[in-house]
C-alpha cells in the first residue's frame, strides 16, 4: 500500500509518545507536533515479549480524534499482533509493526504481514538487536517498512546501540522505492546522523525530545543533523 508519507523519500521525525507526560497526553502530543515533530510513534508492549506493559489501542484512539491527521505510527511489541491489529488499526493506527520474535508469527513472517495488510493499513516487521537481519527477509516484499532497534525494545531512555547500524547498510539496497528504513531507540543530536549515514529513513524519538528544554530547537538540531 504506497500512499501518504510512503510517497516521499524526505526523512521524517517520530517523537515516541512513550516519554509524553500521560496526565495531559494530547496536550502534550499538540505541543511536540508544534515543535516540529512529523508523525506520532506509538509503542504497545504486554509484558511478555517485552519486560514491560505501556498501554494500547483504548489510550491511544483519543491521539487520532484529536489529530485527525496526523500519522499514527503503531509499534507493537506483543506476542500476539496479528490477533490485535485490527483493534489498532480502527483505533486509527496508519501503520502496524509487528516483532518477528512474537510467537505468533515467527513461523511464518510473510503471512502475518499480509494478513496486517488486508485490514487496510501500512505495515512493518522488526526485529530486536540479537535477532538477525535475515529474519525480516521473507517479508520484505510484503511490507512497507522495517523498523530496526536500536535498543532493546521495553524503555525508552536507553543507549544507542551503533552496531545495530550494519543492519540498516544491509537493508539499505534491498529496499524498494516505497519502502522505508526505521530506527529507535537513543536517538539523539549525536547518533541521528550515523543512523542517516547508513541509510535510515524515519528516525523515532523519545527522551530527547520529549524531555528538552527547548523542544523546537532540538527537533531543528535533528533535522540540521540530518540535512532535512
Ligand atoms: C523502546 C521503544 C521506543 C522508545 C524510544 O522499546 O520502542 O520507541 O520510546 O525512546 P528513546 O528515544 O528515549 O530511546
Ligand atoms: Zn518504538
Amino acid at each position: 500500500m504506497t500512499s501518504g508519507p510512503f510517497s516521499t523519500p524526505d526523512p521524517m521525525i517520530l517523537p515516541s509518545i512513550l516519554s509524553a507526560d500521560f496526565s495531559r497526553l494530547a496536550e502534550d502530543c499538540r505541543d511536540i507536533l508544534a515543535a516540529g515533530g512529523d508523525f506520532l510513534h506509538v509503542d504497545v508492549m504486554d509484558g511478555h515479549l517485552v519486560p514491560n506493559i505501556s498501554f494500547s489501542a483504548p489510550v491511544f484512539k483519543w491521539l487520532r480524534k484529536a489529530f485527525p491527521d496526523v500519522f499514527l505510527d503503531v509499534h507493537l511489541m506483543i506476542d500476539e499482533p496479528v490477533r490485535y491489529a485490527p483493534d489498532m488499526v480502527k483505533a486509527g493506527a496508519n501503520n502496524v509493526t509487528f516483532h518477528v520474535e512474537a510467537p505468533e508469527v515467527k513461523n511464518d513472517v510473510a503471512a502475518a504481514a499480509k494478513a496486517i495488510a488486508k485490514l487496510g493499513c501500512h505495515v512493518g516487521i522488526t526485529l530486536k538487536p540479537g535477532t538477525p537481519i535475515e529474519s525480516v527477509f521473507p517479508a520484505l516484499p510484503f511490507v512497507d517498512l522495517v523498523l530496526i532497534m536500536s535498543v532493546e525494545p521495553g524503555f525508552g531512555g536507553q543507549s544507542f546501540m551503533h552496531d545495530q547500524l550494519e543492519k540498516v547498510r544491509t537493508l539499505r539496497p534491498m529496499m524498494k522505492a516505497n519502502q522505508r528504513i526505521e530506527i529507535d531507540g537513543g536517538i539523539d543530536e549525536q547518533t541521528i546522523g550515523f543512523a542517516r549515514q547508513a541509510g535510515v529513513d524515519w528516525f523515532v524519538t523519545g527522551n530527547a525530545v520529549f524531555t528538552a528544554k527547548d523542544r523546537r530547537a532540538t527537533i531543528a538540531a535533528l533535522k540540521q543533523a540530518i540535512g532535512s
